[in-house]
């Protein structure tokens, strides 16, 4: 395949005011490791592998568009979150996964093997986490309206926290808890009045939004008096999630804060000491080399000696503190795979590589802005650096994977890109748009691949539709 070098156009200062690119990283065949999964590497060919597997290999066996997990790193990632906490009841574990940054049968069985909770918020995750066999009083059930059929899903399984988040849904679970004389131990979800500094979509703590109830207004303290009322809810802790891709521990603070109060709040008025308080998930990841996250053990450090402090000052004993990660354990193992296939050249402004896939298997630049990093992965290059913007192939402009990035100038079709860190919030939040289908998750390790979604068909959409 001849490979001309594209013309680079002008420096990225004057395409992009405000400067939304940075400079030309050194080298562009380099792979940051925080971005990268912790696999990642070049072989002697030059082409990248993960899990010890190389990608043109990968992808004669499954084909692109495709997202690949490196599970040692999946499971590495969860075990640290888990050892961070130190000594626990394993069968109540500190680390809940946020499964809805992405799960699958398999998924739900690593998390079942490292020892994790699971946070499932619908009936389809779920279904899927029941259908792996996890253990139901791992289980925490979330979500803002649940239904009742969802309800006496959770309560048939046995679930292991039911997340209330309405006054309706207080009522709807004690009388569905009441017919079937069991009792559900339940969390009240509050929201703490904090502007976390995320982006608006990802932010669920400020005042002005859907989830749980507000503590300024005194909702929280009413939800849990009529929880209390109720015999059918065991109440045994307050929950708080406060956004997502959060860098800055001070919103946790607050948040501690805030919950600890309403903690010693409860007992003072109604003498019950609530044993536990989870603080959600939302720690964030390195999508570029700018962002830098700080570690499990650091974060959980953090958070304990908060609540430990809080507590002491209203001489409470210091609950069971949990938390939910999503993003930062199935976040940076999961890249995904894409073929190139048009390369255009727009004089003075950019050139747009468009790839395989786009919109529909990630949505996240379309609608949060997200900036992700990507490389050229089926072989390294020497050409000069030129500025793209990769693009899927959908009938939209705003079908962008990677809105400003620095790839080599001899990139060309049939090249592999790679996208880092698409292992969370990617196939969970894929589409059907323009009847794209949705690429295949396959797990690598040791050299070897293992299909855990496989690519949907033509026959898929058709089975959907009924003529
Ligand atoms: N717990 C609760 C109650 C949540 O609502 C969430 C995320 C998590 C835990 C996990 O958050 P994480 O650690 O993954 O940040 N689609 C967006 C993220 C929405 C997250 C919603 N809730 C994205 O792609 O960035």
């Amino acid at each position: 395949m001849s490979r001309a070098a594209h013309p680079a156009g002008p420096r990225y200062a004057d395409v992009l005011p405000g400067g939304s690119v940075s400079a030309p990283p050194a080298d562009l065949n380099a792979l940051e490791a925080k971005v990268w999964p912790s696999s990642a590497r070049r072989e002697e060919s030059g082409e990248m592998s993960v899990g010890g597997v190389p990608v043109r290999r990968f992808v004669a066996e499954h084909g692109t568009p495709a997202y690949v997990i490196d599970e040692a790193d999946w499971r590495t990632r969860a075990r640290a979150w888990l050892a961070a906490f130190g000594d626990y009841d394993p069968a109540e574990p500190p680390v809940h996964y946020a499964s809805k940054a992405f799960l699958s049968r398999g998924v739900a069985r690593w998390a079942a093997e490292e020892g994790l909770g699971l946070d499932v918020c619908s009936g389809g995750e779920l279904a899927i986490a029941l259908a792996a066999d996890f253990p139901a009083h791992r289980l925490t059930f979330h979500g803002n309206n649940k239904s009742r059929a969802e309800l006496v899903r959770a309560l048939d399984a046995g679930v292991g926290r039911i997340v209330l988040d309405s006054f309706e849904e207080i009522d709807r679970l004690a009388e569905l808890a009441a017919e079937r004389r069991v009792r559900p131990r339940v969390m009240v979800r509050i929201t703490v009045g904090v502007e976390a500094h995320t982006h608006e979509f990802i932010a669920t703590a400020h005042e002005d939004q859907k989830f749980g109830f507000s503590l300024s207004g005194g909702l929280a303290a009413e939800a849990v008096r009529r929880v209390l009322k109720h015999e059918a809810l065991d109440l045994v802790g307050i929950h708080s999630h406060i956004g997502s891709q959060i860098f800055d521990t001070s919103g946790f603070e607050v948040a501690a804060h805030r919950a600890v109060g309403l903690l010693a709040g409860i007992r003072d008025e109604h003498g019950v000491r609530l044993p536990e308080l989870d603080l959600g998930g939302g720690l964030g990841i390195a999508y570029t080399s700018e962002d830098d996250p700080a570690d499990a053990f650091d974060i959980v450090a953090g958070l304990k000696a908060i609540v430990a402090r809080e507590c002491f000052g209203y001489g409470l004993a210091v609950p069971r503190l949990t938390v939910e990660p999503g993003r930062a354990i199935a976040g940076t193992p999961g890249i995904t795979l894409y073929e190139v296939g048009t390369v255009k050249p727009l004089d003075g402004l950019r050139t747009y590589v468009s790839v395989d896939g786009g919109m529909s298997d990630n949505i996240r630049t379309a609608l949060y802005d997200a900036v992700y990093t990507c490389a050229l992965a089926s072989r390294t290059s020497e050409a000069p650096p030129m500025l793209a913007r990769v693009v899927g192939k959908h009938c939209e402009s705003g079908d962008i994977v990677v809105r400003d990035t620095w790839l080599p100038a001899d990139v060309a079709a049939g090249d592999l890109i790679a996208v880092a860190a698409t292992g969370a919030y990617c196939r969970s939040m894929a589409s059907n748009y323009n009847h794209a289908l949705r690429p295949p998750v396959v797990s690598v390790r040791d050299g070897a691949t293992r299909l855990l979604v496989r690519r949907e068909t033509e026959e898929d959409l058709l089975a959907l539709d009924l003529g």
